[in-house]
This record gives C-alpha cells, sequence and structure tokens, in this order.
C-alpha cells in the first residue's frame, strides 16, 4: 500500500534490460568483422567460415588465368577497428610457363618465375649443339593475349666436320652434315664394307662429333682357284681379285673338256669362282695307240711314241714271248687298275708295269 513500492519494480526492471542488453551485446564488443572485401581477379579462401573475429586472417586465391603478383599481399586481417586491413589488387593476367624450345633453353633467372604479365621478355640461351643466329633475337614476350610471341630459330644445330672421302667407297649426305643427320657409306663394287654403315652427326661433351668412325672397304678376293687333275692353272697370281679369271691348261696328253676360264665373281660379299671347272681328259687318240703286253702276271703297256723309240729287237723280243694285245679302246683299258689312268705321263714316258685284276 506504500507508494513508493509502485515505482520500484519499473526502476529494477530497467536495470535488468540494460543488464540483459550489456550482456548479449559484450561478444561484439570484443570484435568481428563483416564478410572479407572484394578483391580483382580474386576469390577469398572462407573455408566456409561465417563469422571472423578480431586478428582473423583471410587468403585470397587469384582467378583462373591469373597470377600473384611476386611480392604483394594476397590476404587481409580483422583489425581491432572492426575493419579488415587493406588490400590492393594482386593478382594480374599472365602467359603461361613460357615454352620448351628444341634448340635452346630458358635463361636460369626465368626459370624459377610463374608471373610473366603482358609485355614481359624471357630470354633464351642455345642448348648444347646449337649456335646462336644473332640476326634474330633469343626472346620470346608475353602478347595482350596472353600469348607468348612465336619463337624464330635463333638457335641453329652446330654441323659436325666434313667427312672424309671413303677409299674404294662413297660417302653419302642425305640432307646436310648438321646434328641429328646420318651419313651412309657404301663401298664399290668388289670390294667389302667392313665396319658402320652409317654415323650420326651426335652430341658428345658438349661438341657435336660424328658416332661412328669410317668402315674400310677392303678387296673381296677369290680363293685360291681349285686344281683340277692332270692340270693346272696357266699363269698363277698372289692373289685373285674380283673380276679376274685364271685359265686352265691340261698336262700333255690330256685335253681340256669345258671352259677353259673362270672368273672371280661375288656371291653373299665373298669372292666366288664362277662357272664349272673344266676337265682334262687324256686323249683318245693316245689311249687307242697305247699297246699292252702281258708278262709275268702284268701288263706292260708302251705310247706309240714310245714303241718308235724302243730299239726294234726288244720289241720283238717282247712279242714273241707272249700275244699282244693291241689295245683297242677302251674297254681294254677299263680293265686296268685305276692308277694307271691316274698318272699317265709316267705311263706315257716310260713302260708302266700293271698289275692285272
Ligand atoms: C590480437 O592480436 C594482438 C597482437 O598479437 C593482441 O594484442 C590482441 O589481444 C589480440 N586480440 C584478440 C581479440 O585476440
Ligand atoms: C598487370 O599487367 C599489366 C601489363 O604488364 C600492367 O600494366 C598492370 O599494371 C598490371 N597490373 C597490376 C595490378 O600490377
Amino acid at each position: 500500500m506504500s507508494p513508493a513500492f509502485p515505482s520500484a519494480p519499473p526502476t529494477l526492471g530497467l536495470l535488468g534490460l540494460f543488464s540483459l542488453l550489456l550482456l548479449l551485446y559484450l561478444p561484439a564488443a570484443q570484435g568481428a568483422c563483416n564478410i572479407p572485401p572484394e578483391i580483382p581477379n580474386a576469390k577469398p579462401e572462407l573455408n566456409s567460415l561465417t563469422s571472423f573475429p578480431v586478428n582473423s586472417t583471410i587468403t585470397y586465391k587469384c582467378n583462373e588465368g591469373f597470377v600473384k603478383i611476386p611480392g604483394k599481399s594476397d590476404s587481409v586481417v580483422c583489425l581491432q577497428s572492426n575493419k579488415w586491413s587493406k588490400l590492393s589488387e594482386f593478382c594480374n593476367r599472365t602467359c603461361n610457363v613460357p615454352p620448351s624450345l628444341r634448340f635452346a633453353s630458358l635463361k636460369k633467372q626465368f626459370s624459377k618465375q610463374n608471373y610473366f604479365p603482358v609485355g614481359f621478355t624471357v630470354q633464351y640461351e642455345c642448348r648444347p649443339g646449337y649456335k646462336r643466329d644473332n640476326s634474330l633475337p633469343a626472346k620470346l614476350t608475353c602478347l595482350q593475349t596472353s600469348m607468348w610471341s612465336n619463337p624464330s630459330e635463333f638457335c641453329k644445330r652446330k654441323s659436325c666436320s666434313t667427312p672424309p672421302d671413303l677409299l674404294h667407297g662413297q660417302v653419302s649426305v642425305t640432307s646436310d652434315i648438321l646434328l641429328g643427320s646420318t651419313i651412309t657409306f657404301t663401298c664399290n663394287e668388289g670390294y667389302r664394307l667392313v665396319g658402320a654403315h652409317d654415323s650420326q652427326c651426335i652430341l658428345m661433351d658438349k661438341n657435336v662429333v660424328w658416332s661412328d668412325p669410317h668402315p674400310e672397304c677392303t678387296e673381296i678376293l677369290c680363293h685360291e682357284p681349285p686344281k683340277i687333275a692332270h692340270g693346272g692353272i696357266k699363269e698363277t697370281q698372289d692373289s685373285y681379285k674380283y673380276g679376274s679369271s685364271v685359265t686352265y691348261i691340261c698336262s700333255e696328253g690330256f685335253s681340256l673338256i669345258g671352259e677353259k676360264s673362270i672368273h672371280c665373281t661375288i656371291k653373299d660379299e665373298q669372292g666366288e669362282w664362277s662357272g664349272t671347272l673344266p676337265e682334262c681328259k687324256e686323249e683318245a687318240s693316245l689311249l687307242d695307240k697305247r699297246i699292252c703286253h702281258q708278262w709275268q702276271k702284268k701288263l706292260l703297256c708302251w705310247s706309240q711314241q714310245q714303241l718308235k723309240n724302243q730299239p726294234q729287237q726288244m720289241l720283238q723280243q717282247l712279242m714273241l714271248q707272249q700275244p699282244m694285245f693291241h689295245q683297242q679302246g677302251r674297254p681294254m683299258l677299263q680293265k686296268l687298275q685305276q692308277p694307271m689312268l691316274q698318272q699317265p705321263m709316267l705311263y706315257q714316258q716310260r713302260p708302266v708295269t700293271l698289275k692285272l685284276q
């Protein structure tokens, strides 16, 4: 019922409300920032954050086709004043990493770089095996299109030494004798190639050199010509070169059958005698005129020539002993042992004694 009482509750109520508001606003008073500012060509990396208390840091990432300018900051911090720190534009258009060139490499100072704004130039140096062509600039420029200018061939392939001639052969240069090219070797007819068939101009210890030494062209020779029975070679030589020929002749009393000459030809890079060998056959006339006589189970034979030279007496004596075989030709001779046929010279020059079969 006292008038002081009714006024008291409202006072208390206001105080209570104020305390409540104070309690509610206390976190805000500790400080927070709004969403991070917009920066051209970049996006903040929020990582699903929704509140940004004082001292929190947000980093930006450049958009596709843009690269961070080296030395420029890419993050903002929420200050005590509940404001974000200042961040200036830090992304710019850039060319890609400069192209790798077959003949040149980027100078070291540019190799670690990834920011190449429009108008930027990068310098190259020649790779080993290439030499500088001073009439062309050894650099590329990042164009408005964010593309590099087209590289001219400012480093040219180095040249290997002029290959010397190949004795008894040819060196063929297909295109040129610059780095990467190949030369081929061939030998003249009658010569065999011993060694490499080609050689490349390659890089070795920063120099350009031929990969293989010149081969040798060695003369292709034939072996000694084959021997033939009852004959031989008219003129023997120390060696028989490709294309040379030899002529056979027969021993006295033998006739040559077939081609008298053979030629040194080439087969599979080896010397080979051509054709078939001639044969020396005992002259039929001589055989037919041979006269044999059986005597003490042996057969004595003379050629007509020998008979002429025999003293007439001796001949008569022989003829008396036994009936003499006047040889009519081959059938008779075939009865004789082989040795007689194989040694006709003896047979011809003096009486030969042969056992009858
Ligand atoms: C923010 O960082 C500063 C310096 O490190 C420090 O003095 C201050 O108390 C920090 N403030 C908050 C709200 O963490
Ligand atoms: C971006 O690159 C262009 C061309 O090099 C330059 O003019 C411009 O100043 C650069 N922008 C910034 C923010 O550095």
